[in-house]
């Protein structure tokens, strides 16, 4: 069974037949929302809403352990993440489509493993491909079925926010190899990994990074919902793409 986990503008899926709503209790405490469980184009999926349904739990506050726990105590061994992003690189303006292939994690103070209990062996996971080849080809496979163009590849920057980054930042994340940057993709990643679910994301473009492309003036944040909705409409053809796969 396919898990997906939306995010900003991504809180429920529109042609999802939905069987039944479950909350989860995990030890380590409650997910973001109960999780939605349905089909899609008949095929049996499961739906997270990243944010809460009323899309009120922020960034650091979203309890990531908790919700990778409850997906995989249902059976879930495949979930493809939706993760709105600021696009750092030129060819990641608004309104385009990526598919990272890569992380930098410069997030702080999250719970972002699994294996930190203190009487259990040390475990090092390996993360060289944060994200899953097999889901990619599959996602890449959903674009040219659709006519959706994604981006294949790039580097997630993973920031802590709230608030977004500084023109000064963004060129450091540049500098980095960054080509993008968003506040949910770890310890999102890891942790799907440490469970070991396959994990890939799907990051819809929803503005330039701060002092990048007309937001040299600041970011907008009513001009990213109306770029928001667009694309958001063509990332749920994708996934659907994805599921009939
Ligand atoms: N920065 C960080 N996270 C984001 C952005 C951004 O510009 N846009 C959407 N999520």
């Amino acid at each position: 069974m396919l898990g997906i986990i939306g995010g900003t503008g991504l809180t429920q899926l529109a042609n999802l037949k939905i069987t039944r709503r479950q909350l989860i209790r995990t030890p380590y405490g409650e997910p973001s929302g109960p999780l939605t469980f349905g089909e899609l184009g008949g095929k049996s999926v499961v739906f997270l809403a990243r944010h809460g349904s009323g899309h009120t739990i922020p960034p650091h506050g979203v309890n990531y352990r908790a919700n990778l726990w409850a997906l995989h105590s249902e059976g879930v061994r495949d979930i493809v993440a939706v993760a709105t992003v600021g696009g750092i690189h030129a060819d990641l303006g608004p309104g385009t489509i990526a598919l990272p292939d890569q992380i930098i994690d410069y997030t702080h103070g999250r719970k972002n493993t699994y294996y930190d209990d203190v009487d259990k062996p040390v475990i090092h996971i390996d993360f060289t491909e944060p994200y899953c080849p097999r889901l990619r080809g599959l996602c890449l496979q959903a674009s040219r079925q659709s006519g959706e163009p994604l981006i294949d590849g790039g580097v997630y920057a993973a920031m802590q926010g709230p608030r977004l980054e500084t023109a000064a930042e963004i060129n450091k994340l540049e500098r980095d190899g960054a080509t993008m940057v968003g506040m949910t993709g770890m310890p999102e990643a890891v942790l799907a990994r440490e469970l070991e679910i396959s994990y890939a994301a799907i990051c819809p473009v929803v503005n330039h990074a701060a002092g990048r492309g007309s937001s040299a003036h600041g970011i907008r944040y009513e001009e990213i919902g109306a770029v928001l909705d667009q694309t958001m409409e063509r990332v749920r053809n994708l996934i659907e793409q994805v599921v009939m796969n």
